[in-house]
């Protein structure tokens, strides 16, 4: 597993400049040295998103982080799913709030990924359950690199400090933790109840993307990165935030083009649902 801490290097490379001369260009081998690989819902092109099943797979297939978003149900249990809704991911209906952990055990959280996706689709996905955050720990332990987003914190109040007591009490290592999300509130909540844990700001621009000394300034007070939609960004925009010293994880990129031209820009992790792809072209293949 990757030390996010090692990734200072290319970061000073970038910001090098001498009597006018650019030495932004970075070697191509260290470019791709310690770029994150986080396979985004698991390797959820392969197998149903967010189900241990997929999870698993995006281990097997070189993602260095397991991504998890995060919803919580009627009785205050974490569990792992995208969508406030039950509708897309399982054969149930309605808002996660409205149901016990229990009910949303009964569902089937795989076969239609079967329908959607008949390339892909397998028996085995048939009846997997939707994995609460525990179950999720248990499977892969204190030591393994979670990379957890607190979805609609807004609808589920308490749900940073949910968080961070089952983080607690499983002993998970927070040196390979982080926390990520849309939200900004829910960012510095986090940070006001457990300062150690390291946090990614993520951002969804829908016209192309200028990240200002204002941006930088603000979200630096309390995350280590930013997780842009990548389809917004250009050169510039990722070098700014390398160079002020953050951390830059673009989402969700599935071509391998279109990764090689993030990494050439310098980006120091991608979300993907295809980690395999991602690892082919870290490792220049
Ligand atoms: O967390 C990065 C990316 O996953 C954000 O978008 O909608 O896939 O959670 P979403
Ligand atoms: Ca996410």
């Amino acid at each position: 597993m990757k030390n996010i801490f090692k990734m200072g290097v290319g970061a000073l490379a970038l910001s090098l400049t001498f009597m006018g001369a650019d030495f932004s260009v970075v070697d191509a081998k260290e470019k791709h040295k310690d770029i994150l690989n986080v396979a985004h819902r698991g390797a959820s092109g392969y197998a149903p998103e967010h189900t241990i099943t997929s999870y698993k797979m995006g281990e097997k297939m070189h993602g260095d982080y397991i991504e998890v978003d995060l919803q919580m149900t009627k009785d205050g249990e974490l569990i792992a799913m995208h969508d406030e809704t039950l509708d897309r991911t399982t054969n149930g209906t309605g808002q996660v709030k409205d149901f016990t952990l229990e009910e949303i055990k009964q569902l089937d959280a795989g076969s239609w990924f079967n329908e959607k996706y008949p390339e892909q689709a397998k028996a085995e996905y048939e009846g997997l359950q939707v994995p609460t955050l525990e179950e999720v720990f248990e499977t892969f332990g204190k030591n393994a690199n979670y990379y957890i987003e607190t979805k609609s914190p807004e609808v589920y109040p308490g749900m940073e400090q949910k968080l961070v007591d089952v983080v607690n009490e499983y002993g998970i290592n927070k040196d390979k933790l982080l926390v990520q999300s849309f939200s900004s509130e829910s960012l510095l909540k986090m940070n006001e109840i457990d300062h150690s844990v390291k946090l990614v700001q993520l951002l969804d621009y829908t016209s192309p993307a200028e990240l200002t000394d204002k941006e930088v300034q603000s979200i630096k007070q309390y995350a280590m990165g930013i997780g842009p939609n990548s389809d917004m960004i250009d050169q510039e925009y990722v070098q700014k935030a390398v160079q002020n010293g953050l951390e830059i994880h673009p989402y969700t990129v599935n071509e391998k083009e279109e990764m090689q031209k993030l990494i050439d820009w310098g980006v120091t992790g991608i979300f993907t649902n295809f980690p395999d792809l991602l690892h082919e072209v870290i490792k220049g293949k």
